[in-house]
Formats: C-alpha cells, sequence, structure tokens
C-alpha cells in the first residue's frame, strides 16, 4: 500500500511536467489564434472615413466629365511623411482625352486613386463637374467612372460576371456592350471555347 501510494507520486511528477510540455505548443497555437482573430475583428469593426455604402450626398442630372484636381497635398496613410502631391493641380476638359505621363512612382495611379476617391486628399480638391467629389455618393460617382486599371483584379468566375461586378443588376446587353465599349468583345469572340476551365468559355456560351 505504502509503495504504491509512493509510485503514484513518482508518476505524478513524471507525467505531469510531461503533459505540460505537450500542451504547450497548443497553448501557443491558442495564443497566436486570439492574436489574429483580435486583428481581424479590429479590420472588421473598423469604421472606414471613406463610406462606400454611404447613401447621403448628391447626385447630378447629367454628367460632363470635367475634371479638376486643385492644389492637391496628399500623402498615403501608410506613409504618412512621404508627400505625393504638394500643391499639384490639374484640369481635363470634359470631352477630351488626356494622358498623364511620368515615370514610375511619379504619382499618375493616384491622381486617378482621389478621382475615384478611393482616398482624401490632406488639402486642396478633387472636383467633377465643378462638384468636389467629397459631396456626390460615391456609389453613384463610381458608376459614373470606367476604369481598367494596370493590374486589372479578375475574380475566379466567368467574364460576364467579372463585367457584370461594376454594376449591380447588370443586363446582359448592358455586358455586353460594356464590353463592345472596351474594345474587348472582338477578342473575347475570338477565344478558343477550348479555355473550358477558365473564364472564357462561359462568356461565349451566356453572352
Ligand atoms: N497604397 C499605397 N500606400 C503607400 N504608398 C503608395 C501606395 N500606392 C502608391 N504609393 C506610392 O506613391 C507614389 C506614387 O505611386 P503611383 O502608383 O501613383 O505611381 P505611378 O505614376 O502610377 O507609377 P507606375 O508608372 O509605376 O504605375 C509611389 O512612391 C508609390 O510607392
Ligand atoms: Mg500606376
Amino acid at each position: 500500500m505504502h509503495a504504491s501510494t509512493h509510485l503514484h507520486k513518482i508518476l505524478y511528477w513524471y507525467m505531469c511536467p510531461r503533459s505540460l510540455g505537450q500542451a504547450s505548443p497548443s497553448m501557443n497555437a491558442f495564443a497566436e489564434g486570439q492574436a489574429a482573430a483580435y486583428k481581424m475583428f479590429q479590420t472588421i469593426e473598423r469604421k472606414p472615413e471613406i463610406d462606400a455604402y454611404d447613401t447621403n450626398g448628391k447626385r447630378l442630372e447629367d454628367i460632363h466629365g470635367e475634371i479638376h484636381l486643385r492644389d492637391v497635398y496628399f500623402s498615403y496613410p501608410a506613409r504618412p511623411e512621404e508627400l505625393i502631391f504638394n500643391g499639384f493641380s490639374l484640369h481635363i476638359a470634359s470631352g477630351t482625352t488626356a494622358a498623364l505621363v511620368g515615370q514610375s512612382g511619379s504619382g499618375k495611379s493616384t491622381v486617378i486613386s482621389l478621382i475615384e476617391r478611393f482616398y482624401d486628399p490632406q488639402a486642396g480638391e478633387v472636383l467633377i463637374d465643378g462638384t468636389n467629389v467629397k459631396e456626390f455618393e460615391l456609389r453613384w460617382i463610381r458608376g459614373k467612372i470606367g476604369l481598367v486599371s494596370q493590374e486589372p483584379v479578375l475574380f475566379a468566375s466567368s467574364i460576364k460576371d467579372n463585367i457584370a461586378y461594376g454594376k449591380d443588376g447588370a443586363t446582359v446587353e448592358e455586358i455586353r456592350g460594356a464590353a463592345e465599349l472596351a474594345n474587348a468583345a472582338k477578342f473575347i469572340d475570338k477565344l478558343p471555347r477550348v479555355l473550358d476551365s477558365s473564364h472564357f468559355y462561359y462568356f461565349k456560351v451566356i453572352l
């Protein structure tokens, strides 16, 4: 009896630290998971300064597309110390074609980001048809702008879905029209049907 209790004690002192040692990697995983979840919830709960779903704001009867950047000062939130625009101004008259030319990193894409209102400048104004873009209902004004960016993001879906993503409830005719306007309809039609596994097949079938 005495010997057996003794044995239990030895076993206890032997097993206990071992089990704790085995549990510690899991504890690390729990802690890491908790930290990651905290970050994720923080991101989900963050109220963006520019709210894309805000339905307040102005709509215009008719939009002409005159673009004005007036004395704009801008730095990206991630790098506030680096001033991208330092009193930059630009005027593009409605109905004209303009090209922004400059070396890589000179701020061409940033101009577009400000017009689309992905960011607001720290000072100065961005105007469309004489109205500050901050005054527009965001989804409405973005709906008036067509943008094909340098590095387009395609969703793993049909070409049709990718085009339709730009407009809620777009009809097949509108999607086809957009493809034609973008000079993409012809090359899409030429795509071989063998590209079955990708987006292209569905475009030919659905459109
Ligand atoms: N999201 C961002 N956060 C921080 N800095 C950024 C961000 N996007 C761009 N930048 C910086 O802003 C500057 C202007 O970048 P922008 O992309 O507007 O240049 P670009 O003229 O379009 O260049 P490219 O010809 O390479 O497309 C660069 O120094 C770039 O590193
Ligand atoms: Mg660019």
